[in-house]
């Protein structure tokens, strides 16, 4: 597969290019150990950090999916087990929705949970995003819940029910599927949910909320996370915020 020319990029994915080249630029240094999201944005992170290594950065990485260790090995990045480190520098990593707070919705890729694992361990996390990330309100992008696949029915009519009991409408998908209609299974095994939330609410009470429910694995609310949030644009400038 040939890749696209700058000038042949969508609007989306020259934001997103921006954004990801930025965070390398300003976030990898000599000797760092960097958590390496999962997605398009942080894809193009993992690019052109490959870029400065293969220049003569000296870094280790921790991949946020099995997508992601794949890119880094290719590109020539050295990776280091999770729990071979006490603590991460950076976690560059993206967004399916971020409103003003930082707060965030992920897991679109199905990777939250490594992903919520890496960023808890990192000094510093550093949101990637595309401008259409931003919204004032999280919860027009479903959310994301991975779930055990023994119990995904149960779990499911848990999780309605706490919504329900919260204001939501019940509306949780079966579990995710692949255009196959097979299901997708997450890097551990999982299953995943997606809740229709409509305009979220009582997000802190709720995510806490949603783990204690048996067969929930994790839930792709991301709160109080965020430390920095570089955002790009079409016209290929990004910025941080
Ligand atoms: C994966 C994620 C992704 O980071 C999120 O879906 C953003 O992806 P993209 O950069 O492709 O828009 O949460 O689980």
């Amino acid at each position: 597969m040939t890749t696209p020319s700058i000038e042949t990029r969508s609007d989306q994915d020259r934001a997103k290019l921006a954004a990801g080249r930025f965070a390398a630029r300003t976030h990898a240094f000599d000797g760092a150990r960097l958590g390496l999201g999962s997605g398009t944005t942080s894809h193009y992170f993992v690019r052109a950090l490959a870029e400065l290594v293969a220049d003569g950065l000296d870094v280790v990485g921790v991949p946020t999916s099995n997508g992601t260790r794949d890119l880094a090995l290719e590109l020539g990045i050295t990776l280091v087990e999770l729990d071979d480190v006490e603590q991460l520098d950076v976690c560059v990593d993206g967004p399916d929705e971020i409103d003003r707070d930082g707060a965030m919705i992920k897991g679109g890729g199905a990777c939250l949970l490594w992903e919520k694992l890496v960023a808890r361990t990192s000094a510093t996390m550093v949101v990637v995003a595309d401008h259409t990330k931003a919204v004032e309100q999280l919860g027009a992008f479903p959310l994301p819940i991975e779930v055990v696949q023994y119990s995904w029915g149960t779990t499911r009519r848990a999780v309605r029910r706490l919504l329900v009991e919260h204001g939501y409408p019940a509306d949780v998908d079966l579990y995710r599927r692949e255009r196959d209609g097979s299901p997708v299974v997450t890097d551990n095994g999982n299953f995943i949910l997606d809740a229709r939330l409509g305009t979220a609410r009582d997000i802190e009470q709720l995510t806490v909320e949603l783990n204690t429910i048996p067969g929930v694995v994790e839930n792709g609310f991301f709160v109080g996370i965020a430390d920095e949030v570089v955002f790009g644009w079409p016209d290929g400038t990004a910025g941080t915020f």
